[in-house]
């Protein structure tokens, strides 16, 4: 029999022990930061200066982060069901690229990516590494203070929603791991899944806002219900 096509989500809780902050988790980003002051159009354009330190200080946390058990579970799972004949993708929330440096190449950034900036005047975008500063020059255009990074604000259309549409009409189990559920679109992707009779399965430390959607739960610490959940996939 062939391997399955397995559709995955991720958001935040797959890195939180990776040593990245959570959003909505005690002691989270948004109990930091006001997300309307750091996560949105108005917020850059009445304070660029803010929005940079904050994900200057995001993507320096990045830099000394390192994939957990969980990101190289799901790297070897693509792997191992592709030599079999199925697949798997990921959708993932996080701006982050853990997924990427533990191996995945499957892997869709719909809320963008820390380490790409964009110009907010000519829309190039590019691998940035460095801080951003509102003096900061696109190097395609060179206008001053435009650039931001290629991240997706509250209020802004998320990317890959297409794609995402096409990989879940293609795959064969949905899951979603280490997200609250609470953002959308990407929360509304266990109920698309089950309108096209989908199993959607849930991996997280608690049960989400919409767990009620899922056929199957597990709860526990993603570095170890994630290999567990894939270990089970190779055997079945
Ligand atoms: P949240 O902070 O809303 O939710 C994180 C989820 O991960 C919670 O349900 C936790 O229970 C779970 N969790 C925490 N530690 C875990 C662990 N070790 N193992 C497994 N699960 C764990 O973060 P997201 O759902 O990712 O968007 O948030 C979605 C979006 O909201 C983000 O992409 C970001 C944020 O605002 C933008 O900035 C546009």
């Amino acid at each position: 029999m062939r391997a399955p096509r397995i559709a995955v989500l991720t958001g935040s809780g797959v890195s939180a022990e990776s040593g990245l902050s959570t959003f909505r988790d005690k002691g989270g980003i948004w109990a930091q930061y006001d997300y309307r002051q750091v996560a949105t159009p108005e917020g850059f354009a009445a304070d660029p200066a803010l929005v940079h330190d904050f994900y200057n200080a995001r993507r320096r946390a990045l830099k000394c982060a390192a994939p957990n058990a969980a990101h190289f579970a799901l790297a070897e799972l693509e792997r191992r069901l592709e030599d079999r004949g199925g697949a798997l993708w990921i959708v993932t929330q996080n701006v982050d690229d853990l997924h990427e440096r533990a191996g995945s190449r499957n892997v869709l950034h719909m809320h963008g990516e820390l380490s790409r900036a964009r110009c907010g005047s000519c829309g190039d975008s590019r691998p940035w590494t460095d801080d951003l500063d509102v003096r900061t020059k696109c190097p395609s255009c060179a206008a001053t203070g435009a650039m931001r990074p290629d991240v997706v604000w509250f209020g802004e259309v998320p990317m890959y929603l297409e794609e995402t549409a096409a990989i879940l009409s293609r795959s064969q189990q949905f899951v979603s791991i280490g997200t609250s559920g609470v953002v959308y679109p990407a929360a509304g992707l266990a109920a698309e899944a089950r309108a096209l009779g989908i199993p959607c399965t849930e991996l997280n430390l608690e049960p989400s806002e919409n767990a009620r959607v899922f056929t199957r739960r597990r709860y526990g610490k993603a570095s170890e219900i994630v290999p567990q959940w894939a270990r089970e996939i190779l055997a079945e």
